[in-house]
C-alpha cells in the first residue's frame, strides 16, 4: 500500500483532523433520478467540495480570528459528498469496495445491529423515520458557521443539480440538521457529557498527538493507504476515500437522568445525588466534565476533564486479568467502544487499530424543557447525528456496535483471561435477540452487582446509511463526466 505522504488536496475535508469546522451541519440525502445529467452536472459541483488542505487553511483563519479577539464568527460554509452502494450502482461506478456492510446497506443491517423494529410475514422493518427506509444514493454534508451560510451553500448545490427545474437530476429523500449546543450544553452531547474528546491521531497528519492519544496508520481511515487491510483488492479510484457511517440517534434524556436518579451507587460518604452522578460516570467511563474514571474513580475533576494533555492518558491497564472493575466497569461506553489495554499489548496483541473510527457527530433537537424535566418524559426529538469515518465499516462502526457494545460477554469472551458477563454498553448497546440488558460491576466496591436496564433504549436509532466519501480526484475523474451539452448554469442563464 502507498506510503506516500498524505495528499491533502485529494482528501475530503471532513475525514481528517477535526473535520469540517461547524456550528451547524445539514445532511442532505438524495436520490439520483437522471444519471447522465447528474454526472455531467457533477463536474460543476466538484470544485465546491472542501478538501483537507482547505479545511486546514480555514482552521488557521478561525484560530487567528479568535487570537485577535475579533467579534463574531468567521463566515464559513463547506460541502463534502459521499455515496451509498446503491448510489454507486445507480451511477454505474465499477469496482467492489470489499466491505460487506457497505454493500448490503444499513437498512438491511438494522436487524442484526439490534435496532428496534417489527416483523410482518417474516420481513423485519426497523422503527426508522420514513425517509431512511427509502433508497438513498448519496449525501451532501454541509457545515457552516450559521444556518444562513449553510442554506446559501445548499441553494447553490440545488441550483447546480437543477432542483425545481426541468434540468433536475436529483431528488431529496430527506434531510436532517444538527446544531452545536449553546450555553451550559456547549460541546456536550444531550445527556450532558463533554463529547469529542477521544479520536485516534493519524500518522502523517496529526504531527503532535496528545498524550495517550494513540496514533494509527492512515490506511485505517483512508482506503488503499498504508494500513488498509483490504486495500489491494479495492478499485484504484478508491484511494484516499473513506467510509462514512451515518446514524440518526434519538436520546431519551429525561428518562436517562431519571434512571440515574433512581439507581444511585450507595457508597459510604456519598450523597444520593453523588451516587447518581457516579452511576452515570461508570456507565460512560468518564465524568460529565470528560475526566476519565480510570484516573479519578470516585470524584469528578473538571480541570482534568478539560485538559487534552491529560484527559486521554489512561489505559484500563491490569484490570482485566483480575476481573477488576473497581476503577472502570468493562461495559462502560468508552471501554466497550475502545478497550485500550484490554485488547492491546502482550499477551493479547489484538490489532485494535483496525477497529478505530474517527467520530464527527453533532447534536440535534431542542434543549430539554421544564415540562419534560417535570414529567421525566421526552416530548421533543433530540439526540446525536452520529457520523464516523473508517477504511472499513465491517471492522469499524458495525464491529464496534455488534461485537462490542451489543455483546454482553465482551471483552472477557474475547480475551478469555477472566470469566464473567460484563453486560451491555448502557448508552448504545442493543439486544438483537430482545434479551434483557444488564450491566455488571457498576458498584466499585462490589463487582458482582448487576443492574438491569429498562427495556426501552436510552438511545433509539431512527435511521442511517453507509456511504463512501471518494477522493476529490475520483469525484472529478470517475464520478463526473464532462459533457458537451451546456451546463445547468448556462441553460438557466440564457
Ligand atoms: C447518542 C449516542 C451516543 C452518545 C450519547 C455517546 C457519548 C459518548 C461520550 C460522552 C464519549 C466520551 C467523550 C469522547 O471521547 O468524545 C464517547 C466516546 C466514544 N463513543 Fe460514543 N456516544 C454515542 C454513540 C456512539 C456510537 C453509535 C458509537 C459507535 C458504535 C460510539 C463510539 C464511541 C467511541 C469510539 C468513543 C471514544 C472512546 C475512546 O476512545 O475513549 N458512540 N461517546
Amino acid at each position: 500500500m502507498s506510503n506516500d505522504t498524505l495528499d491533502l488536496d485529494n482528501i475530503q475535508g471532513d475525514i481528517l483532523g477535526g473535520g469540517l469546522p461547524k456550528k451547524t451541519e445539514t445532511f442532505y440525502f438524495f436520490e439520483v433520478t437522471k444519471v447522465d445529467r447528474f454526472r455531467s452536472q457533477f463536474s460543476e459541483f466538484v470544485p465546491l467540495v472542501k478538501t483537507a488542505a482547505q479545511v486546514n487553511g480555514h482552521r488557521e483563519e478561525i484560530y487567528a480570528h479568535k487570537q485577535q479577539k475579533k467579534p463574531g464568527l468567521v463566515t464559513f460554509a463547506a460541502v463534502n459528498v459521499a455515496f451509498s452502494q446503491s448510489g454507486l450502482s445507480k451511477l454505474g461506478i465499477q469496482g467492489d469496495l470489499k466491505d460487506k456492510a457497505f454493500t448490503a446497506g444499513q437498512l438491511k443491517d438494522a436487524q442484526s445491529l439490534g435496532d428496534p423494529g417489527s416483523t410482518t410475514d417474516g420481513k423485519y422493518t426497523p422503527d426508522w423515520e420514513a425517509g431512511f427506509k427509502k433508497e438513498i444514493h448519496g449525501v451532501f454534508v454541509i457545515a457552516g458557521d450559521c444556518h444562513g451560510s449553510v442554506t446559501k451553500e445548499l441553494h447553490q448545490i440545488k441550483h447546480i443539480f437543477g432542483v425545481g427545474t426541468a434540468h433536475q437530476s436529483i431528488h431529496e429523500v430527506t434531510h436532517v440538521r444538527g446544531d452545536d449546543r449553546l450555553g451550559e450544553g456547549h460541546k456536550k452531547e444531550h445527556f450532558g457529557w463533554l463529547d469529542g474528546i477521544s479520536n485516534p491521531a493519524i500518522d502523517g497528519f496529526d504531527e503532535a498527538p496528545f498524550p495517550g492519544q494513540d496514533s494509527i496508520k492512515p490506511g485505517f481511515v483512508l482506503a488503499k493507504r498504508d494500513g488498509d487491510i483490504r486495500g489491494q483488492d479495492r478499485p484504484d479510484w478508491a484511494i484516499d476515500g473513506s467510509f462514512l457511517t451515518f446514524r440518526y440517534l434519538f436520546q431519551r434524556v429525561p428518562e436517562f437522568h431519571s434512571f440515574l436518579e433512581e439507581n444511585p451507587i450507595i457508597l459510604p460518604g456519598l450523597s444520593r445525588k453523588e451516587g447518581s452522578e457516579l452511576l452515570g460516570a461508570r456507565l460512560v467511563g468518564r465524568w460529565k466534565s470528560g475526566a476519565p474514571i480510570d484516573v479519578t474513580p470516585l470524584h469528578d475533576d473538571k480541570e482534568l476533564g478539560a485538559d487534552p494533555q491529560r484527559n486521554n492518558l489512561f489505559e484500563f491497564k491490569g484490570s482485566i486479568e483480575a476481573n477488576d472493575q473497581s476503577r472502570c466497569p468493562f461495559a462502560a461506553h468508552i471501554r466497550k467502544t475502545y478497550p485500550r489495554a484490554d485488547l492491546e499489548g502482550p499477551p493479547k496483541n489484538f490489532n485494535i487499530d483496525k477497529n478505530r473510527i474517527v467520530r464527527r457527530g453533532i447534536q440535534f433537537g431542542p434543549e430539554v424543557t421544564e415540562q419534560e424535566k417535570c414529567e421525566k418524559k421526552t416530548h421533543h426529538g433530540r439526540g446525536l447525528l452520529f457520523a464516523c469515518y473508517s477504511s472499513s465499516i465491517d471492522d469499524g462502526f458495525q464491529f464496534i456496535q455488534k461485537s462490542w457494545a451489543n455483546d454482553p460477554g465482551f471483552p472477557l469472551d474475547v480475551t478469555k483471561t477472566a470469566t464473567g458477563t460484563p453486560g451491555f454498553d448502557a448508552i448504545i448497546g442493543q439486544s438483537a435477540s430482545g434479551s434483557t440488558r444488564t450491566v455488571n460491576g457498576t458498584n466499585p466496591n462490589d463487582p458482582t452487582t448487576n443492574i438491569t436496564l429498562p427495556n426501552e433504549l436510552f438511545v433509539i436509532p431512527r435511521g442511517g446509511e453507509y456511504f463512501f466519501a471518494p477522493s476529490v480526484r475520483a469525484l472529478a475523474e470517475t464520478f463526473a463526466v464532462k459533457s458537451a451539452h451546456p451546463s445547468t448554469q448556462e441553460v438557466l442563464s440564457v
